[in-house]
């Protein structure tokens, strides 16, 4: 048994469920965490890559990164961990999945509500007039020439992402503190949570009485916070954890 008999029954009786989300909910589709041995930003600098200042100065450079990331998570598939959550969109009556993640692996998994925190991937933008197409579209046009072509308004097109030193989308960062805060339990999964102010819906969580489960190969900076810290990989906890908690209704 992974959770307490007490723990169960509250987890298993939630009516709000928000799921945290991180990029070690993906590493098991093959895609890179940031931090930790063999961690992105082990090989590679966020001021050089991940800043509205790298990309003013190297579009090209910004953008070259950006299409390999893309590529690899265009071709990724959700994992047992991204298909449990989904289907407990159909098990808990209310379901929010709040992701830091740029990949869309939650929405390709079958998750209807996602809130992304730190944007897509999967569009652009035009930091002219800002409108936005598919990362897919410009890409095969620049036919491997980065950056791709201008926009019409002659601004330049950059991945619809959040990067260090901006601002998180306002409507969908409220919108998650306000699910964060209403909820019954909040399951937070591959995260660091040392990205502010993403990691600190945990908090906020936490504070108004919500359930904090932490499931995370390693012990995080939220550990300590959590109620229980369930140790492993994500494709192999969550499932446990969906066979523990059964189906819906579920009365202790
Ligand atoms: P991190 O790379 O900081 O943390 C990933 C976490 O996932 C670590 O705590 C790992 O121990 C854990 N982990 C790895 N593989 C796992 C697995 N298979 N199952 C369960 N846990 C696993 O990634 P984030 O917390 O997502 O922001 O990082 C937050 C933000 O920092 C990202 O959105 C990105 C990055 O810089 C921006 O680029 C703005």
């Amino acid at each position: 048994m992974l959770l307490a008999p007490a723990l169960r029954a509250r987890l298993a009786q939630a009516r709000k469920l928000v799921v945290f989300s991180g990029a070690g909910v993906s590493q098991e589709s093959g895609l890179g965490t940031f931090r930790g041995p063999g961690g992105l930003w082990e090989r590679f600098r966020p001021e050089d890559l991940a800043t509205p200042e790298a990309f003013a100065r190297d579009p090209g450079l910004v953008w070259r990164w950006y299409a390999s990331r893309f590529e690899a998570m265009r071709e990724a598939r959700p994992n047992p961990a991204h298909l449990v959550i989904a289907r407990w969109g159909g098990r808990f009556p209310s379901l929010v999945v709040v992701t830091q993640n740029i990949d869309r692996l939650h929405q390709r998994a079958g998750s209807r509500d996602v809130l992304e925190l730190h944007g897509t991937i999967w569009e652009s933008r035009c930091t002219g007039c800002r409108r936005t197409r598919a990362t897919v579209e410009l890409l095969a046009e620049a036919g491997g020439t980065l950056p791709p072509l201008p926009c019409a308004c002659g601004g330049r097109y950059r991945p619809a992402v959040v990067w260090f030193g901006e601002r998180l989308p306002e409507q969908v960062f409220a919108r998650a503190l306000d699910e964060a805060r209403s909820s019954d339990a909040l399951i937070a999964v591959g995260t660091s949570a040392t990205v502010w102010p993403a990691a600190g819906l945990i908090e906020e969580a936490c504070a108004a009485g919500a359930l904090v489960v932490e499931v995370n190969r390693e012990p995080s900076a939220l550990s300590g916070l959590a109620a229980v810290a369930l140790a492993g990989a994500a494709g192999e906890v969550l499932p446990a954890l969906e066979t523990e908690l059964g189906a819906w209704p579920t009365r202790a």
